[in-house]
């Protein structure tokens, strides 16, 4: 299937690594013009040297999506690089786990910047080029958290459904220029991932990393953790022409998991 986004402009936040690298990846080899960012040059280079190849043309920027002068500046680059922006992708970085009890007010606010402003003001600096273009679209990665809650993630849990009510209040009031929707990621084999099962083995939990990777796939009747490529592929989706109808959803891509 084509997509039709060859020769398009992307703009992919927090994506380095990931999940939004994957779906910077999945743009890219659609044939769409594609702007990465993140904070480590180091991550940034080895990133944008795997997409090149596939990609139109790539444009990495090294920015912070919490600080909004690198926000703005970032939108600033794209449009400068490609003359304008298609579609805006919006990752972020994680927020750390717990329950109520172990969080401060100072991580409320952190949470609510990473997840939520960093959206809201890459939104703010890209919507008139959005406006301007013939196929605008925002995609959203959030988590299935925002549907069923996740045990020790009370900031993601309580945090991140403030981006998807940004989302369907979006699709409304931004159409029919532009389509709003947000995928909801399940568990998928990224560095976070990576990191989160070698803490664990150093805890003494698994007695092999496979071990502590088939236990990410408990309860997912898939029975198996998702790749990157599969949320970047549904990203790539929603980006496209393919999906010229579909505004206001929340796509889970969680390999069955959800019940609800
Ligand atoms: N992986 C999963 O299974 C899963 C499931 C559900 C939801 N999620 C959520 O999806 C998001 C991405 O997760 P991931 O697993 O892809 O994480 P990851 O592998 O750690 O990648 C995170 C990416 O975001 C960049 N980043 C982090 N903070 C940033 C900031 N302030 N400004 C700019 N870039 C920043 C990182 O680069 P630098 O550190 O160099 O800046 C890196 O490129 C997170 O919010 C995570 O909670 C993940």
């Amino acid at each position: 299937m084509d997509l039709g986004i060859d020769g398009d402009v992307a703009l992919v936040t927090a994506s380095s690594a990931g999940l939004g690298r994957a779906s910077a990846e999945s743009l890219a080899a659609e044939g769409a013009n594609v702007v990465i960012c993140g904070r480590s040059e180091e991550r940034l280079s080895a990133a944008e040297a795997a997409i090149e190849p596939l990609a139109g043309d790539a444009l990495a920027v090294e920015a912070d999506i919490t600080e909004a002068d690198d926000v703005e500046a970032l939108v600033e680059a794209t449009v400068e690089e490609f003359g304008g922006l298609d579609h805006l992708v919006t990752s972020a970085g994680g927020v750390p786990p717990g329950g109520f009890v172990d969080m401060t007010d100072e991580d409320w606010y952190a949470a609510y910047d990473t997840l939520v402003m960093s959206a809201v003001r890459t939104i703010r600096a890209a919507r008139p080029h959005l406006e301007a273009s013939d196929a605008g679209t925002i995609t959203c990665i959030t988590s299935t958290s925002v549907r069923e809650v996740i045990d020790d993630l009370l900031l993601s849990n309580a945090v991140r459904r403030g981006v998807i009510g940004l989302v369907k209040s979006l699709s409304r009031e931004f159409a029919p220029d532009v389509r709003v929707n947000a995928v909801l990621p399940g568990a998928h084999e990224t560095s976070r991932v990576e990191e989160l099962i070698e803490a664990a083995l150093d805890r003494g939990e698994f007695d092999t990393y496979d071990e502590g990777l088939a236990s990410w796939s408990d309860g997912i009747p898939l029975d198996r953790i998702g790749d990157p490529r599969e949320l970047g592929d549904a990203v790539a989706f929603l980006a496209s022409d393919r999906a010229s109808f579909v505004t206001g959803v929340s796509l889970p891509v969680d390999g069955g998991r959800l019940r609800s």
